[in-house]
């Protein structure tokens, strides 16, 4: 059963099941897509399988995810967008990847925008993440728009990496 996390005004966010690989395979294997992303392109539909297996569906057990978007008008898959658990700094992440043919359209940050909300509200969150490398000019505008304050840079692999961070204010207003 293919499980809806959230709807926002043009868009639907459902779990990605095993039965994705086509999907996941078209977006990752796009180099624009993965332009500034330090990751290999997929192999094939088993090297996706391996993906979805071990890496996005074991994330939905602990209430966390990257999910998969499909425009509400007609279903289309246009990427993905969603918060990651990142075990070695126990923080979460905000990431999205759309496919080419729908960027400049405000989908990503619909959707970011979303996902920092149903992260704060829904999942309780104490405070979210977002990285991106210092070239990616689109993606850095996503994590502004979506109300991400800049914190500083890190170096990853050689290049240069923006750190942002917004935090949960109703959080906060609990613990104190
Ligand atoms: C990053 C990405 C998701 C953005 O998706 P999108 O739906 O086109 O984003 P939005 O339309 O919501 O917003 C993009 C913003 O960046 C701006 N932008 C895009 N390309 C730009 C460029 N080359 N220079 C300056 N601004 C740029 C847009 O104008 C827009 O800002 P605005 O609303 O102020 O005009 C998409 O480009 C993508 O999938 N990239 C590949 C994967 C990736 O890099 N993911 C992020 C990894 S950190």
């Amino acid at each position: 059963m293919m499980k809806i996390i959230f709807e926002t005004e043009r868009l639907i966010l459902r779990e990605f099941t095993l039965a994705d690989t086509g999907l996941l395979l078209k977006l990752n294997t796009s180099p624009e897509v993965l332009r500034y992303i330090d990751e290999p392109a997929l192999r094939n539909e088993a090297h996706a399988l391996e993906i979805l297996e071990n890496i996005i569906l074991p994330q939905y057990q602990i209430n966390r995810g990257r999910w998969a978007i499909h425009t509400r008008k007609d279903g289309t898959f246009i990427g993905w967008c969603g918060l990651k658990f990142v075990t070695e700094t126990q923080n979460t992440d905000l990431g999205y990847r759309l496919l080419p043919g729908q960027w400049g359209n405000g989908y990503a940050t619909e959707a970011a925008k979303k996902c920092i909300q149903y992260g704060f509200t829904q999942l309780h969150i104490e405070e979210i993440f977002g990285k991106a490398h210092i070239d990616n000019v689109a993606s850095i505008r996503v994590l502004e728009k979506a109300g991400m304050k800049y914190l500083g840079n890190t170096i990853e692999e050689d290049t240069v990496i923006k750190i942002y961070q917004v935090k949960n204010l109703n959080h906060d207003q609990l613990q104190s």
